[in-house]
């Protein structure tokens, strides 16, 4: 079916916007993580929590930016990273970065998200952040892509959340009402006029703690995008089930839990604790009023073993290696009574999600090495502690991952 005239309208301003303000901020160069290691593991278990770690995999960066797919094929030179966008003076920065750091593993292509089957191929992993909800039809972008996931590949897709974002679209309607354009002027007005918006509107949070408010393009492509269409919870849910793909989970998943933080000392715990998973999601993203986005793993609805959560309820999770985030951090200054630390993840915005713990249970955060399973560590923990426990609140808090033993045949076959 072609498009109608209103969505190509909408495709031709979106891709126009791009051209005149590439996202993100083009940089000349890119550093090496310096914990990039880590996060590689990191980065692979998030998706395949049940397969041996590999390199050598195909990567789809789609709706790439200026430099997404570069950084991708930075950090895995062993994969095969293809980048497309629509945005041509995206690609030439992304082709810059390609010859800077000579990486020769990444193929860049001018192509649209919705036609992602022209490539010709399926991938093992597909990376689409910022760009689903900026389509004329976003349905018909996962669509594609979810055609262009490998039987049993992983999307890392992310897109815009309503109630955290509503200084945002205050302000978009206003830039319409009014005529605002992102032009040089119009953008130099509109940084103006943020700088005198009355204290307590919605926008303040994010004008103080977003680096996007800082520079043309990032104020633009807030404030001005001609195309944003933000997806709650249901909807999101809804997005991934409608275009055949099965929900894995949260890529930080403490905020959608009521166990983690806040929602745990109110008097609704015991019902919330109650509902079932997709409700408790839904009901955290309205009581904490603040998520800017959504970011989930996804999986074809044919792979079940990639939608099926780790199951605390039986034992298999003893059996696995945890492995502690990157951004896992455990404070030593001012503790509650009786606790010998607080771990925090430094991702997290919401400050009410902290776990403290016990000497015993830091010895064991201490110990965690990527090879000693959690029945191994288990010897840390003081002898009435409950194992179960602290390593399901450590997994829900975003402290690990777990590396579960290869399951099944399916997640044993290699990507590829
Ligand atoms: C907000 S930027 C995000 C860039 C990158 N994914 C990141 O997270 O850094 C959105 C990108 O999507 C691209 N884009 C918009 N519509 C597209 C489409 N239909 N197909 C491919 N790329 C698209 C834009 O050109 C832009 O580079």
């Amino acid at each position: 079916m072609s498009p109608s005239p209103d969505a190509e309208a909408v495709a031709t301003a979106v891709r126009d916007f791009y051209e005149r303000h590439p996202y993100p901020r083009p940089v000349e160069e890119l550093r090496p993580d310096a914990e990039s290691e880590a996060e590689r593991l990191e980065e692979y278990h998030l998706l395949w929590p049940s397969r041996a770690f590999r390199e050598e995999r195909s990567i789809l960066v789609a709706g790439c930016g200026t430099a997404q797919a570069a950084r991708h094929a930075l950090r895995w030179p062993r994969a095969r990273v293809v980048g497309i966008d629509v945005s041509e003076a995206s690609i030439a920065h992304a082709r810059a970065l390609k010859e800077k750091h000579g990486l020769a593993n990444l193929e860049l292509r001018r192509l649209p998200v919705e036609e992602a089957g022209r490539l010709g191929e399926t991938f093992d992993q597909i990376v689409c952040t910022g760009v689903l909800h900026h389509l004329p039809d976003p349905d018909a972008g996962l669509r594609a892509l979810r055609e262009a996931l490998a039987p049993q590949g992983r999307m890392l897709l992310m897109v815009y959340a309503p109630y955290g974002r509503a200084g945002i679209y205050l302000l978009q309607e206003y830039g319409r009402l009014i005529g605002i354009e992102a032009t040089t002027a119009g953008i130099r007005d509109l940084a103006s006029a943020l700088r005198l918006l009355p204290a307590g509107h919605p926008l303040w949070p994010l004008l103080r703690n977003s680096p996007d408010f800082r520079y043309d393009a990032g104020l633009a492509d807030a404030l001005l995008h001609p195309r944003d269409r933000p997806y709650s919870v249901p909807q999101f849910l809804a997005f991934a089930a409608r275009n055949r793909l099965l929900f894995s989970r949260w890529r930080r998943q403490a905020p959608y839990l009521p166990h983690c933080g806040a929602p745990r000392g109110t008097p609704h715990y015991a019902r919330l604790a109650q509902l079932g998973p997709e409700t408790q999601y839904a009901a955290m993203e309205l009581y904490r009023g603040t998520m800017l986005r959504h970011s989930a793993v996804l999986c074809r609805d044919d792979d079940h073993s990639g939608g099926r959560k780790i199951d605390f309820a039986g034992d298999d999770w003893l059996d696995a290696v945890p492995l502690r985030v990157v951004d896992s951090v455990c404070i030593e200054e001012k503790l509650p009574p009786g606790k010998a630390g607080v771990l925090l993840n430094r991702s997290h915005t919401d400050t009410d999600i902290y776990l403290p713990i016990d000497a015993g249970q830091k010895r064991f955060v201490e110990a965690i090495d990527g090879r000693r399973t959690a029945r191994s560590l288990a010897v840390h923990l003081r002898p009435q502690s409950s194992i179960r426990d602290f390593v399901e609140q450590l997994w829900r808090h975003d402290q690990i991952l777990l590396r579960m033993k290869e399951a099944d045949p399916v997640s044993r076959a290699q990507p590829g």
